[in-house]
């Protein structure tokens, strides 16, 4: 074993590894923590939980947001500097944190019931999956912000964010007491 894993060490170096001791990544990571919170809470409510994220979700959106497709004034200036492998390092970093418990209460029944209708029209759970946890480059939804859910679900709904053609279209369907209560219902899972 030992050996094995000595000859898998001298690949990596030899694949062209940079020869460096400090992690490049722990760095760029640090100025996420600002806003993002150093242990995965955000320290304002509109700003999203990366911690536990889909990896391909959080790459996809630093990517869009590099590109200008989803603009938002606080990352541009961030995601200016970052390269493709800084994105996916950053996404791979992130996803594989906890995802942090914000304790937010669980919607009222009435709330829960309505949503299940709703979700069941716009197969949200064909894409978001099973618990709302996503995978891959579809976002976990479960037990995100409240504030956050509402403001990016109107966002896309007004065209504010217009990274994703389908979500925009789909959510001009409901109202925006419908989409209070989906953002209720999915912050408290
Ligand atoms: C100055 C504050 C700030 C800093 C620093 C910051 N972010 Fe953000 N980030 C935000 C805000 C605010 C949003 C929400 C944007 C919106 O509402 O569309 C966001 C959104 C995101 C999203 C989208 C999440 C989602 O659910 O759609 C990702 C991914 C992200 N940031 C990653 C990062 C990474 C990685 C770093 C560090 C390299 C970073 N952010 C640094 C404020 C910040
Ligand atoms: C056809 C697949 C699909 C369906 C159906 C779908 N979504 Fe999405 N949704 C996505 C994808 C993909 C994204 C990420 C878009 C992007 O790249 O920014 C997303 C993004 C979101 C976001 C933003 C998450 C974040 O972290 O910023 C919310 C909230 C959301 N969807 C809610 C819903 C709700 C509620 C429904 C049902 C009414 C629904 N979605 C149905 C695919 C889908």
């Amino acid at each position: 074993m030992g050996r094995g894993k000595g000859t898998l060490a001298l690949l990596l170096v030899s694949a062209g590894a940079a020869p460096s001791f400090a992690d490049p990544i722990e760095d760029k990571a640090a100025i996420c923590s600002a806003c993002h919170g150093e242990n995965g809470i955000p320290n304002d409510k509109a700003i999203p939980i990366i911690w536990g994220q889909n990896e391909g979700y959080i790459y996809i959106e630093l990517r869009d947001m590099k590109k200008g497709a989803r603009k938002n004034d606080q990352m541009a200036p961030i995601v200016e500097n970052l390269e493709r492998d800084d994105m996916m390092a950053l996404a791979a970093y992130f996803a594989a944190k906890p995802w942090p418990n914000l304790d937010q209460p669980r919607a009222a029944p009435a709330d829960a019931n309505h949503f299940a209708v709703m979700a069941n029209s716009g197969q949200c759970g064909a894409c978001h999956q099973s618990g709302f946890k996503g995978a891959g480059t579809q976002p976990r939804l479960a037990g995100q912000t409240y504030e956050y859910l509402l403001k990016t679900m109107l966002d896309f709904r007004s065209g504010a964010r217009a990274n994703n053609d389908w979500m925009t279209s789909l959510l001009k369907t409901f109202s925006e007491d419908d989409i209070k209560q989906m953002a209720r219902v999915l912050a408290g899972l």
